[in-house]
């Protein structure tokens, strides 16, 4: 590439500079962290401390939230989690968000408890440390050290806190999160839990802003030609008290990796302030980004301070232009381009909302195979690997708010979302809020939505806005305002009469469709709660893959769609409701298994043949009758035959499916596609013999061991020549032996109520302490007490019961109580054993053998301490120090050691749904094999080889 003489000038410049200041080149290691925080977190369901914040002093977080607390019986989780797919189904629960046993009908299910402990060094004083969230479902409140620092409620948006002021440099730290997913968001399933990564932040005090750096291209009148110009924005934030010069370095790498440009500007910073320098720079010839060819380039943004630099960053970034042109629809890169989309929330089979990065390339992988081009984020913030996997495969995306408001909450967390999604180039336009049905027409909702629109082009004037509109020819409100009418149904004459009375307004199908199917069913079956497969059924307010693609390819103006859904989820199980816990709206079921509908939108969203024949030929008993075939095609014609003979040869009109009615003979039914004559594609659907074998069919046989990744594995009940039996429902049991685990198991059934994750169970027992004696002294917070030290003769000290209702000391008393508690090296080596008092009134510390342990924390909930490595074989003192100052004091409703054992293996089965089940397995940081045996009884088991091979892991907090 031909570098052009501005840019020369400006490598000469910068090479000059960095010899005479020493300023390093963009590759040095400088002093960010960014450190994934998933792994080795605690995990308790129950809401048994309340907020967990004590609002009378500062860094007295109660129970979980305090220091001294004991996690040590705690399930160890590892993030992403969502603890909602784990509950069971109930009746009695919110069939909207699946029939999970979470939400307002279900508090003990409904508020988490997560720990997670890290060291500091004491290198890291003068840095600045950030806890980063990416998406907690919900309500989470944030402690470090025993202090509060910070409460979130949405459950999509993400968030960050400064922690420095709170660390313990040079020893242990603990966080803790309260999570409270009682209240829902929206209508849908939406998980529990921290179902997003956690990352640590480390940086300089003088540091890019989080989110600080945004890069964009343009190209004259917003068509690409010759040369993109590139604006850079990076913010500079000065945490010393004092202003501060720095310089800001920068450096463009094209698609291989070729420096292109780079440059540098000096900045001064206020103390405690944030600047921002812009700068421009020019690609020649740029490689555009678009869904085909998805090229992307890097920036390198380099913060150095005198001699030294301070922080880099890299932003991944596209060079390509997006526009809405009143008549021709969307245009990318100056073309018009059709949306061929669909709408999906987060949640897969066997994961819930937690979703391994892998598994977001995985859906949209399938998503691409169908020819779709466009993914919208409904109704929230996506998980930022979501918008990752977008970039790199090549998929557009509507990046959409979760509500509508211009309150200042609403708006910074909109805010949030632009600033932190407006680098990448999948990202072509933001969507401000869906189906505001009772604001939107109103001049309030109006004025909202422009005060939204208008935040969103302070920070970015590359992108237009939409608002998913379920209105049809209604322009008051919302619509009126709005760059881009979105429009959510409403296809007919609605539409064409509010073109014709806005002609100047651009369009796009927001959300469109959907037909109701369920995989491999042909017939509705309202007791099993299933959906003919046929393209046939749509809720009152829908309409079938082929009437909304029909209108729409018709008309370019609108821009092309988003299809309600590409996948199905949890929840809004339409037209059902219990037993049926998912929607049936996808175009591929909960697993990523197509639906016949897969290869409708095939046939017209892409240009390589496309012949699928439905239903499948499993009909035993309904030989002779009528059956109806469809053929999903692009071809101009095709043929089907039944056991090789025609049953006629039919044109395919555009848009469109053939039919034929075919009386049932066991067999082969086959067809052939013809284009100009030509036969261009075959297909054969087979009656298969009854069920024999089970297969496994990874989606990766080579994962990488770095405790993240996933290789997605099909189970297939197969007949004895290996043909997929679509009838087939056996159940499967699962073993995994080596380097992972099964992460989860699904089948696609919207029916189906077995256990998406089998959760291992800890046996415990709890020993309680009975010999208590106490104490009045004058001044129990005097250091060294004899009082506490495990040689100290207490014989001549009162008895007291500690299960009474309170303890022994009265208004104004001081003392000490202690307890004697003899344990054996077998109680000792048991996984956990912790000192569980019910109650400890106005205390003050607690000591094990002579140790101070830990302050005695809120009275108004058990006191829990890890005591495993203070104890030893034999006797052992407990003491506690206590002053009442008002009511009664002492301990009581009782003392007891709490001991866990390490949760045994559990065994994982899965039911096929018509042929197919889902199994994914997850791999651990150990390199090696993973087997995965599946077995059924009566059928021939099936085994598994996946490796797990050595990778230089992502950064993670050890
Ligand atoms: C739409 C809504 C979606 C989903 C869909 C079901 O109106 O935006 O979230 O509920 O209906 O058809």
């Amino acid at each position: 590439m031909k570098k052009p003489l501005h840019n020369v000038c400006v490598v000469l410049l910068v090479l000059a500079l960095n010899i005479a200041t020493g300023i390093a080149s963009a590759a040095e290691p400088t002093t960010r962290e960014r450190l994934l925080m998933d792994f080795g977190w605690k995990f308790h369901l129950g809401n048994d401390w309340g907020v967990g914040q004590g609002l009378a002093k500062a860094g007295t977080g109660i129970g979980p939230a305090s220091v001294a607390f004991s996690d040590a019986s705690w399930r160890s989780v590892d993030l992403p989690h969502d603890w909602a797919i784990e509950l069971p189904f109930d009746q009695k629960a919110d069939g909207s968000h699946g029939y999970r046993a979470v939400g307002g009908a279900f508090p003990q299910n409904s508020v988490g408890w997560y720990r997670r402990t890290f060291e500091m060094n004491q290198a890291d004083a003068g840095r600045r440390v950030w806890l980063e969230f990416d998406g907690v479902f919900r309500d989470c409140t944030v402690f470090v050290n025993g202090w509060f620092v910070g409460h979130h409620e949405s459950g999509y948006s993400s968030f960050r806190y400064d922690i420095t002021d709170v660390l313990n440099l040079g020893g242990k730290n603990i966080v803790a999160v309260r999570v409270d997913a009682t209240q829902s968001e929206g209508w849908f399933y939406e998980g529990a839990g921290i179902y997003r990564h956690v990352r640590l932040i480390k940086t300089a005090s003088v540091a890019i802003a989080p989110d600080g750096v945004f890069v964009s291209s343009k190209f004259k009148n917003n068509v690409p030609a010759g040369s993109a110009e590139i604006d850079i924005q990076a913010e500079v934030a000065n945490a010393l008290n004092v202003s501060t010069d720095a310089v800001v370095n920068w450096e463009i790498f094209s698609p291989a990796g070729k420096s292109l440009a780079m440059g540098r500007q000096p900045v001064s910073i206020g103390g405690a302030s944030t600047s921002k320098v812009t700068e421009q720079a020019k690609v020649d010839a740029p490689e555009l980004w678009s869904p085909e060819t998805p090229k992307l380039y890097k920036l390198v943004t380099v913060v150095a301070v005198g001699a030294k630099n301070v922080d880099r960053t890299e932003t991944v970034f596209g060079i390509r232009t997006v526009g809405f042109d009143v008549e021709k629809g969307f245009l990318l890169n100056g073309r018009p381009y059709v949306i061929k989309g669909t709408c999906n929330h987060q949640d897969h089979a066997g994961v819930g909302a937690a979703l391994p990065d892998r598994l977001q390339y995985f859906r949209i992988s399938r998503l691409k195979e169908m020819g779709c081009n466009g993914y919208r984020t409904s109704h929230n913030p996506p998980t930022p690997e979501l918008l990752e996997a977008c970039d790199r495969l090549g998929m557009l995306v509507m990046d959409e708010n979760r509500l509508l408001g211009s309150d200042a909450a609403n708006l910074d967390r909109m805010e949030g979302l632009i600033r932190r999604d407006r680098n990448h180039p999948s990202v072509v336009i933001w969507s401000i809020a869906n189906e505001e049905f009772d604001t939107a027409g109103t001049p309030q909702g109006k004025r909202v939505a422009a005060t939204m629109q208008s935040a969103i082009k302070n920070l970015d004037t590359t992108r237009p806005i939409t608002y998913a509109a379920p209105v049809g020819n209604e322009f008051p409100g919302i619509n009126e305002i709005i760059d881009v009418r979105g429009w959510n149904y409403h296809i007919g004459q609605a539409v064409d009469d509010y073109h014709a009375a806005h002609p100047q307004q651009p369009n796009v199908g927001t959300e469109q469709g959907s037909t109701v199917g369920t995989r491999g069913i042909y017939a509705n079956d309202t007791v099993r709660g299933y959906v003919s497969a046929y393209d046939d059924n749509a809720p009152e307010w829908a309409n079938t893959a082929e009437a909304w693609w029909g209108f729409y390819d018709a008309r370019p103006w609108l821009s092309g769609g988003f299809v309600w859904t590409g996948f199905d989820y949890r929840g809004e199980p339409t037209p059902y409701e219990w037993p049926c816990i998912n929607s049936h709206f996808g175009i591929l079921d909960t697993c990523g298994f197509p639906k016949d509908n897969f290869w409708y939108y095939k046939s017209w969203w892409q240009d390589a043949p496309v012949l699928h024949l439905l239903p499948h030929w499993n009909w035993a008993g309904r030989e002779g009758q009528e059956i109806e075939v469809n053929a999903l095609s692009n071809c101009e014609e095709v043929e089907l035959f039944l056991n090789g003979q025609s049953l006629g040869r039919q044109g395919m009109k555009k848009d469109s499916r053939l039919k034929w009615h075919v009386s049932y003979q066991p067999g082969a039914l086959s067809a052939r596609g013809y284009k100009a004559g030509q036969v261009v594609a075959e297909t054969r659907v087979e009656t298969t013999g009854a069920p024999a074998g089970v297969q496994l069919i990874p989606d990766r046989t080579t994962i990488d061991a770095d405790g993240e990744d996933v290789s997605i594995v099909s189970v297939a009940v197969v007949d004895a020549q290996g043909r997929i039996v679509p009838v087939a429902g056996n159940q499967i049991n699962f073993a995994l032996e080596g380097a992972g685990r099964i992460l989860g198991v699904g089948n696609g059934d919207p029916s189906c109520h077995e256990p998406d994750i089998f959760v291992p169970t800890a046996v415990s027992r709890s020993v309680p302490i009975t010999d208590w004696r106490y104490v009045k002294v004058a001044d129990p917070y005097l250091a060294n007490l004899p009082e506490v030290a495990p040689a100290f003769d207490d014989s001549t000290w009162a008895k007291f019961d500690a299960t009474a209702e309170h303890g022994p000391f009265g208004l104004r008393e001081r003392g000490i109580i202690r307890g004697h508690l003899s344990v054996d090296a077998e109680t000792l080596a048991s996984s956990a054993v912790e000192l569980w008092f019910g109650k400890i009134e106005n205390g003050i510390a607690v000591f094990i053998n002579g140790v101070k342990i830990g302050t005695t924390g809120d009275s108004r909930y058990a006191s829990i301490y890890d005591v495993k490595a203070l104890l030893h074989p034999g006797e052992n003192t407990i003491a506690v120090t206590l002053a009442n100052y008002g009511g009664v004091s002492g301990v009581n409703l009782g003392v007891a050691l709490r001991l866990q054992e390490k949760p045994s293996a559990v065994a994982w089965s899965r039911s096929v749904f018509n042929g197919l089940a889902q199994i994914i397995v997850k791999s651990s940081k150990q390199p090696g094999s993973l087997k995965l045996t599946a077995s059924a009884e009566g059928l021939k088991a099936a085994t598994l080889s996946i490796q797990a091979q050595p990778v230089t892991a992502r950064p993670a907090l050890p």
